[in-house]
C-alpha cells in the first residue's frame, strides 16, 4: 500500500521542558491515518499535518467503545540518533487487541513502516532532556455509523506522538498503592489481556477512590476470586521475597506487557530466579508483615519502572520503604541505559529510526 506523506506549513513551537507538561498533553507536528471499509480493505493511508477528526455522531466507537491502542516510545541517544525500543511486538499485541474486539486486522509490517516515517518525520520533536521520550500512541477504532450491534465494517487507524517526561508526578520515587478489593477490571474471558479503552473506563471509579485516599495508583485482583494479584493500572508488577522475583502470570486477563517480557529477560540473565505464577494477595500480606516482601514495582512503558513504597489492603497500610529499592533501580537504569542507548543492547530490541524522509 501506498502511504503519502503532507508536510506542515505551519510547525508548532517545541516544548523547553517536557517534562513540565504532564504526560500526553503536547503533539508534534504530524500524525498517521488510514482507513478500513470491507470493499477497499485498508486504504488511504497517509502522514498529514495533526488534525481534530470529523467523526459522525452516531459512529460506532461512541456507543460501544470498539477501540484497542498501544503505547511505545522513541528515546534519543546521546550522539543524538533516535531509537524505538521494541515496536513489532507492541504492533503485534496490537493485532491481538484488535482480534479480541473484532477490529479489522492490519500488517504489522506496514504499521511499523508507517510508525517509523512518522516519527522519523518529526524526530525534531524527540525531546534529550534526562528521562524524557516521545510518546508513540497507535490507535484503531470502529467508525461504522451504526447503533445495532453488529459486526464491524469500517474503521480508521491513527498514529499520535506526543513528547513526554516521566508518567508518575515526581520522577522515579516510590509510589503508594491502593489494593482494590471490590471492582475487578478485567474477567477470565474478558478482555484483560487486550490495551483495549474499555479496560481503562472500568479501572477510573477505583482509580478516583485511590486518588481521594491519597495513594498514586490500584492494583488489582483477579475478578473471580478476588485473591490473586494481577497488575496495576497502567503496569504490571514484580515483587522480590528471599531474593527471589514473583510476578502474576499471564492468566488472560493481565496484560502481556512488553517491559515486563524485557524485567522478565534482563532479571534471568542477571541470574535471578523468575516465577511467573498465581500470586495471592495473602501471600503479600503474610511477607509484608513477616519483613519478607524485600521490594515491589510496577513496570510498563510509561511508568518505566517504578518502586512501590506502601500498600494499603482493606484499610490497613503496610509500608516497604522511603527509597528507591536496589533491584527495582538496577532494572531502571539497565533497561533505560538500553533504551537511550547508554548500555549496550544484546537483545536486539532498539530499533533506529532514519533520517528524515
Ligand atoms: N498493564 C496495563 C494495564 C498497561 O496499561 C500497561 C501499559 O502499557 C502495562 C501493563 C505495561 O505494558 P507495556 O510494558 O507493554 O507498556
Ligand atoms: C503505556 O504505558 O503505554 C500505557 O498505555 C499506559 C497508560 C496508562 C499511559
Amino acid at each position: 500500500m501506498e502511504l503519502t506523506i503532507t508536510r506542515t506549513t505551519h510547525p508548532a513551537e517545541k516544548p523547553a521542558d517536557p517534562r513540565k507538561a504532564g504526560f500526553g498533553t503536547i503533539f508534534t507536528d504530524h500524525m498517521f491515518e488510514m482507513d478500513y471499509s470491507p470493499e477497499q480493505g485498508w486504504h488511504n493511508a497517509r502522514i498529514i499535518p495533526l488534525e481534530n477528526l470529523s467523526l459522525h455522531p452516531g459512529a460506532a466507537v461512541f456507543h460501544y467503545g470498539a477501540e484497542v491502542f498501544e503505547g511505545l516510545k522513541a528515546y534519543r541517544t546521546a550522539q543524538g540518533k533516535v531509537q524505538m525500543f521494541r515496536p513489532r511486538d507492541n504492533m503485534e499485541r496490537m493485532r491481538n487487541s484488535a482480534e479480541r474486539i473484532q477490529l479489522p486486522d492490519f500488517d504489522a509490517d506496514f504499521m511499523l513502516e508507517a510508525l517509523t516515517k512518522l516519527v522519523a518525520l518529526d524526530q525534531d520533536w524527540v525531546p534529550s532532556a534526562p528521562g524524557t521520550s516521545l510518546y508513540i500512541r497507535p490507535v484503531e477504532f470502529c467508525t461504522d455509523i451504526d447503533l445495532g450491534l453488529h459486526n464491524i465494517g469500517h474503521a480508521k487507524m491513527m498514529i499520535i506522538l506526543s513528547p513526554v517526561g516521566s508518567y508518575l508526578s515526581g520522577g522515579l520515587r516510590p509510589v503508594s498503592i491502593l489494593i482494590e478489593d471490590h471492582d475487578v477490571r478485567a474477567v477470565r474471558g474478558g478482555t484483560g489481556y487486550a490495551k483495549c479503552g474499555g479496560n481503562y473506563a472500568a479501572a477510573n471509579r477505583a482509580a478516583a477512590k485511590a486518588e481521594q485516599k491519597g495513594y498514586d495508583q490500584v492494583l488489582w485482583l483477579d475478578g473471580v476470586h478476588q485473591r490473586y494479584i494481577e497488575e496495576v493500572g497502567g503496569m504490571n508488577v514484580m515483587f522480590k521475597l528471599d531474593g527471589k522475583i514473583v510476578t502474576p502470570a499471564l492468566t488472560g486477563s493481565v496484560l502481556p506487557g512488553i517491559t515486563r517480557r524485557s524485567c522478565i529477560q534482563l532479571l534471568k540473565d542477571k541470574g535471578y530466579e523468575v516465577e511467573e505464577r498465581l500470586f495471592a494477595v495473602d501471600e503479600l500480606i503474610e511477607a509484608l508483615e513477616s519483613g519478607k516482601l524485600e521490594e515491589a514495582w510496577g513496570c510498563g512503558t510509561a511508568a518505566v519502572i517504578s518502586p512501590i513504597g506502601k500498600f494499603c489492603y482493606q484499610d490497613k497500610a503496610y509500608t516497604i520503604g522511603e527509597e528507591n529499592g536496589p533491584t527495582a533501580q538496577w532494572l531502571y537504569d539497565t533497561l533505560t541505559g538500553i533504551q537511550w542507548g547508554s548500555v549496550a543492547d544484546p537483545y536486539g530490541w532498539v530499533y533506529p529510526v532514519p533520517e528524515k524522509p
